[in-house]
């Protein structure tokens, strides 16, 4: 309950998977169109009212969406903050074997692609509703980048939420690269499968690897160079020690912020890489990330820190929050939060210890306007961290420490945590 999806044609619905086919409410180019009825209308009271009571508002459909947690606690965020998935335009011109569009199509009433009057009612409402958008990406199950308008689109964003976030996921295999040039974005993420077009190929069908490197290339070169992230799911034909060696020289050549090899659960996925053997992925790229598809990170455990046994918040030098500690079923130990200095500027650096063993080390970067709108002195939104850390099976940590660093200075920060779910 932080985030809505946009659809083509206009329909706002609930997540890009399962909850596709949950209708919540309807954009139309009207002047008066409110988010409002959307929000405060029968769907989402009866969406507040089931998780109340611990059920699935949509029994049967809501377990299979890849972001519902059954040990998950729900966070309501619709009053005041927002996260917007827009999916631009249906069309694509790949034919992935796994990738519901076509099916979406057949069964679809109304536009393939956006009409900008519906995206400006939307975020005019929001506006006007004091609901800050924070993150607008452009994705859904067309190709993002083959939709004629999608500078237009990122303009509109700016005018009715400045400090939006906008991101654009896009295969890459495009031939014309300077579609970008119009485009006002932050991040942008490369959905690249393989090294070699022989092995590219064989999921993104149709698709040129050649392309993409132009893409890649095109973007490193730009003055106002985007976040770049390139995507690699990791799949039997594009998973040998050459290829994924390869991968990570030219991640390094066209300088990518990050390179995330993902562990999908879907037909024809690596064997070699599992989750089961997350820990022995050989990774050379300093800016290389290994994760479980979305379908994978599913809460299995939901853990907060216990305010009597924890030493947290506001100390001399340090401000330092844990709001959220979750187990995935794929173990994944996720952490959220967010850290300034007693000035209020970003920390350079956080390191999670259980005991003496270092779990992993985050950066800031996530958006937390609620955080900066209630601290004046704060360097910015951008003060929130997100950890993914890979554990054994069945651990479930009754305490972290944390050490938190900005140039020469360091806090230390401890949280007993207390988990709920099977
Ligand atoms: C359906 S695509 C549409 C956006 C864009 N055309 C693209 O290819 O990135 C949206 C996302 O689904 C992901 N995806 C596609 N097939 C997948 C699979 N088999 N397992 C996990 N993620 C997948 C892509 O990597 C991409 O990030």
């Amino acid at each position: 309950m932080r985030a809505l999806t946009l659809k083509s044609n206009g329909q706002l619905v609930c997540d890009d998977s399962s909850g596709y086919g949950i209708i919540l409410g309807d954009l139309s180019t009207a002047s008066n169109w409110n988010i409002g009825q959307v929000l405060n209308g029968p769907v989402y009271g009866h969406v507040r009212k089931s998780f109340a009571e611990g059920r699935a508002p949509w029994p049967g459909i809501c377990e299979g969406c890849h972001t519902f947690s059954g040990g998950g606690a729900p966070n309501d965020t619709l009053e005041s903050r927002i996260s917007l998935i827009v999916e631009p335009t249906l069309n694509c011109n790949l034919r992935c074997p796994s990738c519901l569009r076509i099916k979406e199509g057949k069964t679809r009433s109304g536009e393939w692609d956006l009409e900008p009057a519906k995206f400006e009612a939307l975020l005019r409402s929001c506006a006007k509703n004091g609901i800050e958008v924070e993150t607008v990406h452009y994705l859904g199950w067309g190709e993002p980048l083959l939709y004629a308008g999608l500078g237009a689109l990122t303009r509109l964003v700016r005018k009715w939420h400045p400090h939006c976030i906008q991101e654009v996921t896009t295969s890459g295999s495009i031939a014309d690269p300077t579609v970008l040039d119009d485009t006002d974005i932050d991040r942008l993420t490369v959905s690249c499968d393989g090294a070699l077009q022989d092995s590219y190929v064989k999921y993104r069908r149709f698709g040129e690897i050649d392309q993409v490197f132009g893409l890649l290339d095109y973007v490193s070169r730009l003055k106002r160079k985007p976040f770049v992230e390139w995507k690699y799911i990791l799949f039997e034909h594009n998973d040998s020690d050459e290829e994924l060696a390869l991968a990570q020289a030219l991640a390094e050549g066209f300088s990518v912020d990050s390179l995330l090899f993902i562990i999908t659960n879907s037909k024809r996925a690596s064997k070699r890489y599992t989750i089961d053997n997350i820990r022995s992925f050989p990774m050379q790229f300093a800016r290389g990330e290994i994760s479980p598809a979305a379908a994978l990170l599913t809460i299995r455990q939901s853990g907060r820190p216990v305010p009597e046994y924890s030493r947290l918040g506001d100390l001399a030098d340090f401000s330092f929050f844990l709001d959220q500690a979750q187990i995935t079923i794929s173990n994944i130990l996720e952490l959220r939060g967010w850290s300034l200095t007693a000035d209020g500027a970003y920390v350079d650096r956080i390191e999670c210890y259980d005991g003496p063993d270092l779990l992993g080390w985050a950066r800031l970067g996530h958006r937390r306007s609620d955080v900066s709108r209630g601290r004046p002195n704060a360097q910015g939104p951008d003060c929130g961290f997100a950890f993914k850390i890979p554990i054994d099976a069945g651990f479930a940590p009754q305490s972290l420490q944390f050490r938190v660093s900005s140039g020469e200075a360091c806090g230390r920060f401890a949280a007993t945590l207390e988990f709920t779910g099977a």
